[in-house]
């Protein structure tokens, strides 16, 4: 093919210009000229060019936008300026001692300006523009490290692939840093889609937001509805700007998306105002947010205030309470567990808790139904314990309706019809049939599962539909599937099967510490399986400990250590044990981590609120082989600093001892 003419290569840059501004006008500004057929001409006669004159192919044509060929894996970038983290405050008084500290450190008698800005709930990037074209994008990472993602990014249509002549002039380097999102109302959209097709659902629009990013195959991620929100641009990059909100309007210029809620406000109350605001229009908000971001405006003021360990000084993230919400009890189902455990689970109108579409909800068992004394219709509170598990935390009985039905539990087993016990001085009650369908189901699911054998794609349904077609009897038979057999099941793809074999046939390889897990020992989850595998090196002299010896390992008390024996005592586990083995399972040898535990010879201290309670932290420090001092000294290696460390922090300082924060301390585990 004859190399384009002068004719064809300006034909063919007019091009990427008007649809590069057609999508600007439809993605950024949401005011369409044109009508879909129009831009859709443009667009074909686009692709018909780069068929017939690859070599003119720009790296800033919307061409690109489609989806490049699928990658083997993303490459490591290092961020020029790394991607900081944020320290967080919950209260208004928090916030006023940042903003004490900040008044302080510039020695500044009056109010400055902030900056506040939505935190949005999605996933950090970096966009690097080179003389204009993006030609680098990168996930945050650990901070200093991230990974390339540019071909994905491309495919956001809302990101521009070139900036306008003078800022390429302005600023040949330019990072621009924010954050990628999927809408409420695109994410229901597409959950819809993903659901007719037999697709999993995904859980919740940052996890779908991360997900879609993550895909190797570009066209994947050009298939979500993806939207960045630019914040900010890199330090290095610093422009001739003075300003936050300077940055933020150059943003805007170039045709970044950039939040319309945010406003610069000067002092304690401007921002107090502000976040109440925000507070008010969260639950209109159609994407998810967490708090308010709060900046220093004025840059030579940041660089004043720097930053300690990984945060900036200059900001901070004032984040929401944890929110309870409202709705209603519809149903409650009773759910037996692996361990034929029988838990009621409430069925509500679908609610929003903190970012996330709760439809059930956890009532523990029957004490605690007695307590909440909740009945079918009732309006009923729900949290989200530690932001995953939803529980009803409250009835309000002032609405309740009229002739109200009480909740009765059940007296036998809702799976299998065997008569329910409560064990003395238990809370639960339990189904004691081993056969029991559902528990058979459980017990599967938890093989499988991520802390267990790891095989990809085995959930709920699957092991349901593996249990009643008779496949599979104990999570033993999973290792004897065959692609025939797979295939006779309902919904099963040819692709879906093979992706579940070649996923089985890793499982092989499982560590001890996760085979030991997977077992379903009761009492033994994955702390204890790490502990038994770390203590007896291989599961063959797991499996022959006795009693005694088990008791004594620090960690397993009598009860396990029997629960334990009588697990290997069990005829049938023997036979499932043995099946393992010939199904391929290789329980390779496991050697301790301890001795060279990750803190080993460590000592830390602790100051100020961390997100969790202390004693998670000293736990954390000691089973990595560290320890844990009341007051820092010159012995105190780190000092694991939280929100309002107090005179701890200034000793830390004065005596030249490492401060880290909750985020480098998770990093060094
Ligand atoms: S500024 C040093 N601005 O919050 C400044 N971050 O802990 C750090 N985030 O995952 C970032 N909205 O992606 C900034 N308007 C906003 C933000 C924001 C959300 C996220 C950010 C990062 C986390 C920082």
């Amino acid at each position: 093919m004859p190399d384009a003419d002068g004719k064809t290569t300006a034909e063919y840059r007019k091009l990427i210009d008007e649809i590069n501004y057609h999508n600007r006008l439809y993605y950024v500004a949401d005011k369409p000229v044109l009508s879909d057929a129009e831009f859709d001409r443009m667009f074909d006669r686009l692709l018909e060019i780069e068929r017939q004159h690859p070599e003119l192919a720009a790296p800033d044509s919307p061409s690109q936008r489609v989806g490049a060929e699928p990658s083997k894996k993303f490459e490591p970038v290092r961020h020029r300026v790394p991607m900081l983290s944020l320290q967080k405050v919950t209260s208004k008084k928090e916030f006023a001692d940042f903003n004490r500290r900040v008044l302080e450190t510039l020695d500044s008698p009056d109010d400055i300006d902030y900056v506040t800005e939505p935190k949005l709930d999605g996933l950090a990037v970096e966009l690097v523009y080179e003389k204009g074209l993006f030609v680098l994008g990168s996930t945050r990472g650990d901070g200093t490290t991230g990974e390339n993602i540019t071909l994905n990014l491309k495919t956001i249509r809302n990101i521009p692939l070139r900036l306008s002549d003078q800022t390429a002039s302005q600023y040949p380097l330019l990072e621009v840093r924010g954050e990628v999102i999927i809408r409420f109302s695109a994410f229901e959209k597409l959950n819809r889609e993903l659901e007719s097709k037999g697709s999993a659902p995904l859980a919740n629009p940052r996890n779908g937001a991360a997900g879609s990013l993550r895909q190797l195959d570009p066209k994947v991620t050009a298939s979500r509805p993806l939207l960045f929100y630019a914040y900010g641009i890199s330090e290095t990059t610093l422009p001739a700007l003075a300003t936050q909100k300077a940055v933020l309007e150059l943003l805007q210029a170039e045709g970044f998306l950039v939040n319309d809620r945010i406003c610069v406000t000067k002092g304690i109350n401007g921002v107090a105002k502000e976040f109440q605001k925000l507070e008010k229009v969260r639950e209109q908000l159609d994407y998810q947010i967490d708090g308010m971001v709060v900046k220093v405006n004025n840059f030579a003021a940041q660089e004043i205030l720097g930053q300690v360990s990984r945060a900036p000084r200059w900001a901070v993230a004032w984040k929401f309470a944890a929110e309870p919400a409202k709705t209603i009890l519809e149903d409650v189902v009773f759910s037996v567990g692996r361990t034929g455990i029988v838990t009621p689970v409430a069925r509500l109108k679908p609610v929003h808790v903190s970012g996330v579409t709760v439809t059930s909800a956890t009532l523990h068992n029957e004490d605690e139904l007695n307590r909440l004394g909740i009945r079918h219709g009732d309006t009923v509170v729900v949290r989200r314990a530690g932001d995953v598990i939803p529980e009803v935390v409250e009835v309000i009985l002032s609405k309740r309706p009229r002739g109200s039905r009480r909740i009765r539990y059940p007296a036998r087993c809702p799976s299998c019809h065997t008569a329910l016990v409560r064990p003395k001085g238990e809370a639960a009650h339990r189904c004691l049939n081993l056969a029991c369908p559902a528990q058979v189901e459980g017990r599967l699911f938890h093989f499988a599962s991520k802390r267990g054998f790891d095989v990809e794609g085995l959930g709920n349904k699957l092991a349901r539909q593996l249990i009643t077609e008779k496949m599979v009897a104990d999570p033993a038979d999973l290792f004897f599937l065959t692609r025939d057999k797979l295939l006779q099941l309902d919904l099963m793809a040819e692709k879906k099967a093979q992706n579940l074999l070649d996923s089985i046939d890793r499982s092989r390889h499982a560590e001890l510490p996760r085979v030991i897990n997977a077992l379903g020992i009761i009492g033994v989850g994955e702390a204890a399986a790490l502990l038994l595998a770390e203590h007896f090196g291989s599961f063959e002299n797991f499996r022959e400990a006795g009693l005694s010896e088990l008791e004594e390992i620090p960690g397993i008390g009598p009860v396990i250590a029997e629960n334990i024996v009588n697990f290997f005592a069990n005829e049938g586990n023997r036979k499932m044990i043995a099946k393992l083995r010939q199904g391929g399972v290789l329980f390779p040898e496991f050697t301790s981590t301890r001795s060279t535990g990750r803190l080993t010879g460590k000592t830390l201290v602790i100051s100020g609120t961390l997100s969790k309670p202390r004693h998670h932290f000293k736990n954390l420090i000691e089973k990595a082989g560290g320890k844990v001092s009341g007051s820092v000294s010159r012995a105190t290696d780190f000092l694991l600093c939280g929100v309002d460390p107090g005179s701890k922090l200034d000793k830390a300082k004065k005596l030249g001892v490492e401060v880290i924060d909750e985020e480098l301390f998770a990093r060094m585990l």
